[in-house]
Protein backbone atom coordinates (compact mmCIF):
# COMPACT_ATOMS: atom_id res chain seq x y z
CA UNK A 1 0.00 0.00 0.00
CA UNK A 2 1.43 3.50 -1.48
CA UNK A 3 -0.05 6.24 0.68
CA UNK A 4 0.66 9.94 -0.75
CA UNK A 5 0.75 12.85 2.18
CA UNK A 6 0.54 16.14 0.20
CA UNK A 7 1.07 19.36 2.09
CA UNK A 8 0.15 22.74 0.88
CA UNK A 9 1.43 26.43 1.26
CA UNK A 10 3.02 27.49 4.90
CA UNK A 11 2.80 23.26 6.04
CA UNK A 12 6.85 23.30 5.59
CA UNK A 13 6.57 25.92 9.06
CA UNK A 14 4.64 23.50 11.26
CA UNK A 15 6.33 23.91 14.79
CA UNK A 16 7.28 27.22 13.99
CA UNK A 17 3.77 28.89 12.87
CA UNK A 18 1.28 29.54 15.26
CA UNK A 19 1.88 26.90 17.90
CA UNK A 20 -1.09 27.48 19.71
CA UNK A 21 -3.29 26.38 16.67
CA UNK A 22 -0.52 23.87 14.74
CA UNK A 23 1.04 22.58 17.66
CA UNK A 24 5.08 22.87 18.66
CA UNK A 25 5.68 19.61 16.56
CA UNK A 26 7.95 19.83 12.95
CA UNK A 27 5.73 17.64 10.16
CA UNK A 28 9.30 15.93 9.62
CA UNK A 29 9.67 14.56 13.00
CA UNK A 30 5.71 13.75 13.18
CA UNK A 31 6.44 11.99 9.99
CA UNK A 32 9.23 10.13 10.98
CA UNK A 33 6.72 8.40 13.83
CA UNK A 34 4.13 7.57 11.16
CA UNK A 35 6.47 5.72 9.04
CA UNK A 36 7.46 3.76 12.08
CA UNK A 37 3.75 2.90 13.20
CA UNK A 38 3.09 2.04 9.65
CA UNK A 39 5.78 0.03 8.32
CA UNK A 40 3.49 -1.59 6.13
CA UNK A 41 2.83 1.23 4.47
CA UNK A 42 4.96 3.23 1.87
CA UNK A 43 4.42 6.96 2.87
CA UNK A 44 5.72 9.13 0.53
CA UNK A 45 5.66 12.56 1.42
CA UNK A 46 5.25 16.20 -0.60
CA UNK A 47 5.45 20.04 0.51
CA UNK A 48 4.61 22.74 -1.95
CA UNK A 49 3.60 26.63 -1.75
CA UNK A 50 2.70 26.38 -5.48
CA UNK A 51 -0.94 25.43 -6.25
CA UNK A 52 0.31 24.10 -9.97
CA UNK A 53 2.77 21.76 -7.90
CA UNK A 54 -0.36 20.50 -5.90
CA UNK A 55 -2.21 20.01 -9.38
CA UNK A 56 0.84 18.37 -10.94
CA UNK A 57 1.54 15.77 -8.35
CA UNK A 58 -2.17 14.66 -7.97
CA UNK A 59 -2.02 14.09 -11.43
CA UNK A 60 1.07 12.13 -11.39
CA UNK A 61 -0.07 10.46 -8.29
CA UNK A 62 -3.19 9.35 -9.73
CA UNK A 63 -2.51 8.54 -13.39
CA UNK A 64 0.72 6.27 -12.36
CA UNK A 65 3.21 7.38 -15.41
CA UNK A 66 4.07 9.66 -18.34
CA UNK A 67 2.40 7.22 -20.62
CA UNK A 68 -0.69 7.15 -18.64
CA UNK A 69 -1.18 10.54 -18.14
CA UNK A 70 -0.49 11.22 -21.83
CA UNK A 71 -2.94 8.65 -23.10
CA UNK A 72 -5.55 9.76 -20.27
CA UNK A 73 -5.91 6.56 -18.71
CA UNK A 74 -6.57 7.25 -14.69
CA UNK A 75 -5.86 4.06 -12.68
CA UNK A 76 -8.05 3.23 -9.69
CA UNK A 77 -5.04 2.97 -7.42
CA UNK A 78 -2.84 4.65 -9.54
CA UNK A 79 0.50 3.54 -10.28
CA UNK A 80 2.09 5.96 -7.94
CA UNK A 81 0.06 6.23 -5.03
CA UNK A 82 -3.28 3.88 -3.67
CA UNK A 83 -4.74 6.96 -1.75
CA UNK A 84 -3.73 10.39 -1.26
CA UNK A 85 -3.85 12.37 2.59
CA UNK A 86 -4.25 16.07 0.96
CA UNK A 87 -3.79 19.17 3.70
CA UNK A 88 -4.24 21.86 1.23
CA UNK A 89 -3.91 24.63 3.01
CA UNK A 90 -5.06 28.34 2.37
CA UNK A 91 -6.05 26.67 -1.16
CA UNK A 92 -8.29 24.39 0.57
CA UNK A 93 -10.41 27.82 0.65
CA UNK A 94 -9.52 29.48 -3.13
CA UNK A 95 -8.85 26.62 -5.34
CA UNK A 96 -10.98 25.13 -8.20
CA UNK A 97 -8.05 23.74 -9.71
CA UNK A 98 -7.47 21.64 -6.93
CA UNK A 99 -10.83 20.39 -6.66
CA UNK A 100 -10.76 19.70 -10.77
CA UNK A 101 -7.22 18.01 -9.77
CA UNK A 102 -8.99 15.50 -7.24
CA UNK A 103 -12.17 15.17 -9.55
CA UNK A 104 -9.98 14.10 -12.45
CA UNK A 105 -8.29 10.94 -10.60
CA UNK A 106 -9.71 8.12 -9.04
CA UNK A 107 -7.18 8.05 -6.21
CA UNK A 108 -9.24 8.45 -2.98
CA UNK A 109 -8.25 11.64 -1.58
CA UNK A 110 -8.85 12.28 2.12
CA UNK A 111 -8.86 16.05 3.54
CA UNK A 112 -6.96 16.56 6.80
CA UNK A 113 -7.14 20.11 8.32
CA UNK A 114 -4.89 20.17 11.11
CA UNK A 115 -7.19 23.06 13.28
CA UNK A 116 -11.26 23.15 13.26
CA UNK A 117 -11.87 25.71 10.71
CA UNK A 118 -15.32 25.87 11.63
CA UNK A 119 -14.11 27.70 14.67
CA UNK A 120 -12.19 29.75 13.51
CA UNK A 121 -12.82 32.69 10.71
CA UNK A 122 -15.64 32.69 8.27
CA UNK A 123 -13.20 32.21 5.46
CA UNK A 124 -12.11 29.15 6.47
CA UNK A 125 -15.37 27.60 6.78
CA UNK A 126 -16.14 27.04 3.13
CA UNK A 127 -13.81 24.17 1.41
CA UNK A 128 -13.51 24.08 -2.86
CA UNK A 129 -11.86 20.16 -1.56
CA UNK A 130 -14.26 18.75 0.91
CA UNK A 131 -16.94 18.08 -2.18
CA UNK A 132 -14.48 16.27 -4.47
CA UNK A 133 -12.86 14.04 -1.23
CA UNK A 134 -13.69 10.50 -0.19
CA UNK A 135 -13.29 12.14 3.28
CA UNK A 136 -12.76 14.80 5.71
CA UNK A 137 -10.80 15.11 8.99
CA UNK A 138 -10.94 17.96 10.67
CA UNK A 139 -9.46 19.41 14.20
CA UNK A 140 -7.29 16.34 15.85
CA UNK A 141 -4.07 17.91 15.63
CA UNK A 142 -1.07 15.92 13.44
CA UNK A 143 -3.25 12.99 13.91
CA UNK A 144 -5.92 13.79 11.49
CA UNK A 145 -2.77 12.33 9.27
CA UNK A 146 -2.61 9.25 11.12
CA UNK A 147 -6.61 9.13 11.34
CA UNK A 148 -6.73 9.23 7.73
CA UNK A 149 -4.38 6.53 7.18
CA UNK A 150 -6.63 4.18 8.98
CA UNK A 151 -9.46 5.35 6.96
CA UNK A 152 -7.42 4.62 3.67
CA UNK A 153 -6.08 1.09 5.18
CA UNK A 154 -9.83 -0.13 6.03
CA UNK A 155 -10.79 1.14 2.60
CA UNK A 156 -8.74 -0.55 0.76
CA UNK A 157 -8.94 -3.90 2.98
CA UNK A 158 -12.99 -3.61 1.73
C1 LIG B 1 -5.20 24.31 7.68
C2 LIG B 1 -6.36 25.32 7.83
C3 LIG B 1 -6.33 26.37 6.74
O1 LIG B 1 -7.39 27.28 6.90
C4 LIG B 1 -5.02 27.15 6.80
O2 LIG B 1 -4.95 28.06 5.74
C5 LIG B 1 -3.81 26.25 6.82
C6 LIG B 1 -3.87 25.03 7.63
C7 LIG B 1 -5.15 23.32 8.86
O3 LIG B 1 -4.46 22.32 8.71
O4 LIG B 1 -5.76 23.54 9.90
O5 LIG B 1 -2.79 26.57 6.24
O6 LIG B 1 -5.40 23.58 6.49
Amino acid sequence: MKILIINGPNLNLLGRREPGIYGAETFEKFLEQLRAAYPQVEIEYFQSNIEGEIVDRLHQAGFGSEANLRDGVAHPNGGLADGIVLNAGAYTHTSVAIHDAIRAIKTPVIEVHISNVHQREEFRHHSYISPAAAGIIVGFGLDGYRLAIEGLLRKSNG
